[in-house]
């Protein structure tokens, strides 16, 4: 993922059916949500507090005070999400499950009723049809192992390593398919490096043992499962994104920049697992290989040990250019795009041929060591409203682009849309509007919009 210049984008193919159905037999349909995002009841069936618990009650954390405390009070409202979903007609449906709800301190005692509560959306799940698709950290760490140092402390791998075990044992009898981790890079630089993200510290370069940590909790956990579950399917769900130059700043300094956040954002998350080594991190001030003794003899077997897909959660391209003041800690500067594209709700620009080039991208890099690809997360962001054109113009050029990818060769197997419902977008609270399904948060009332017509009607025509 070197930097390039940008390309236009295809025309979006926004009419529903009107995209041809280009994707292969058996191609999973599928739709993402997270924990601590819809499920509320906080406190509820001996829960104990995640890091978000804490967090979205530090003054100024969240946008407006908001909290994750009800959310969708999709913990009470199981039922009739699952039945939007069978509505919706998807394959899969991928949730993360709460770690502190199953072990209110993080280990040792595990909460029966919190287990009981991912037995029945299993069970719900299976009975309209739908694959479960779980994934065990979405972020939401029990505040007890934080409180010991999270996944800055190494303990906190082997804790997650058990708590997977724990899942596992439940679960595993029907669920085939899991997802270790939630976007690792975001959990560290947004949680630990910036502190915009629970659990707020603000350790900049200091917060790379987290890369780490939760890069050996997934070797552990999957390791776990493997002996859990015959025949389970394990993925990571990374955030990847291309990296991009802008047409004015391509000197060699701006290309080590793409470089080097290149190697932050993707290759730091995807070398350990898919080649099981590290890439060079001497822009980063860490040229030794073990990182001053983070990194411990045999822990890149446990990581690199073989997966059986990678989730990739695009949004956008990353444009950056070399850092105005090389001395302020960071390698690169993140930059705007000079091309004029649309933007979602957030301002995020939309680019959907970047995905495209992400994934023919991952594949020239990985080769045969990539291994099957599903999309576990994309969508966007647009304002209140059942009409929602934005979304359907967004997701159709996406499908396109990954279209695209495929006929190019990449070997995709399914795409989970971020997301079922509209959310707590963590620190914007719930001023960002991810859902196929409108959530008024007043009365919990879900009403689908356009959008989830627009993705029925595409899953039924490439089931028919
Ligand atoms: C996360 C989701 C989040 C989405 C939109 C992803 O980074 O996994 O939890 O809601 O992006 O910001």
């Amino acid at each position: 993922m070197t930097a390039r210049s940008t390309r236009p984008s295809p025309a979006p193919n926004a009419a529903p059916g009107d995209l041809p159905p280009r994707f292969p037999a058996g191609f999973l349909w599928g739709a993402s949500t997270a924990a601590y995002q819809i499920e509320g009841a906080a406190e509820k069936d001996g829960k104990g507090p995640s890091v978000w618990d804490t967090f979205v009650r530090r003054p100024g954390a969240v946008r407006d005070g908001h909290t994750g405390d009800v959310a969708c009070d999709h913990y009470h409202r199981l039922d009739e999400d699952v039945a939007l979903m069978r509505r919706l007609g998807l394959g899969a449906y991928r949730f993360s499950v709460s770690w502190p709800r199953v072990l209110p301190t993080g280990a040792g005692r595990v909460e029966p009723r919190g287990l009981d509560f991912y037995d029945r959306l299993v069970d719900a799940l299976l009975g309209a049809g739908i694959e479960p698709t779980p994934t065990l950290f979405h972020w939401d760490l029990p505040q007890a192992l934080e409180d010991r140092g999270g996944w800055l402390d190494r303990e906190t791998a082997y804790r997650f390593g058990e708590y997977a075990a724990v899942v596992a044992e439940r679960l595993g009898d029907r669920v085939r398919r899991w997802i270790t981790l939630n976007e690792p890079f975001v959990h560290m630089s947004f949680g630990y490096g910036f502190g915009v993200h629970a659990p707020g510290r603000a350790l900049l370069l200091d917060a790379l043992p987290v890369a780490h940590h939760q890069l050996l909790g997934h070797g552990l956990a999957a390791a776990a499962l493997r002996a859990a579950v015959p025949g389970a399917q394990l993925l990571v769900a990374n955030n990847c994104t291309p990296v991009r130059l802008r047409a004015d700043a391509r000197g060699a300094a701006d290309r080590a920049a793409a470089e080097a956040y290149d190697v932050l954002h993707n290759r730091l998350f995807n070398d350990p697992l898919l080649l099981g080594r590290y890439p060079d991190l001497s822009a980063y001030g860490t040229p030794d290989p073990a990182w001053g003794g983070v990194v411990r003899e045999g822990d890149l077997d446990v990581i690199g040990a073989p997966l059986d897909g990678l989730g990739v959660n695009y949004y956008n391209p990353t444009w950056v250019t070399a850092p105005a003041d090389p001395s302020a800690g960071l390698p690169f500067d993140l930059a705007e795009p000079e091309e004029a594209y649309a933007r979602t709700a957030f301002g995020w620009p939309v680019v959907p041929e970047g995905l495209t080039e992400l994934l023919t991208e991952l594949a020239s890099r990985y080769g045969n060591a990539l291994p099957p690809v599903w999309i576990t997360e994309n969508g966007c962001s647009q304002p209140a409203g059942l009409r929602d054109g934005a979304r359907i113009a967004y997701l159709a050029g996406h499908l396109d682009a990954l279209a695209r990818a495929i006929a190019a060769g990449v070997d995709v197997r399914g795409y989970f849309t971020w997301s079922l419902l509209d959310n707590f977008e963590w620190a914007e609270g719930y001023h960002q509007r991810f859902g196929l399904v409108e959530v008024d948060f007043a009365t919990g009332a879900r009403t689908p919009r356009e959008s989830f017509d627009w993705y029925r009607k595409l899953i039924a025509a490439h089931r028919g």
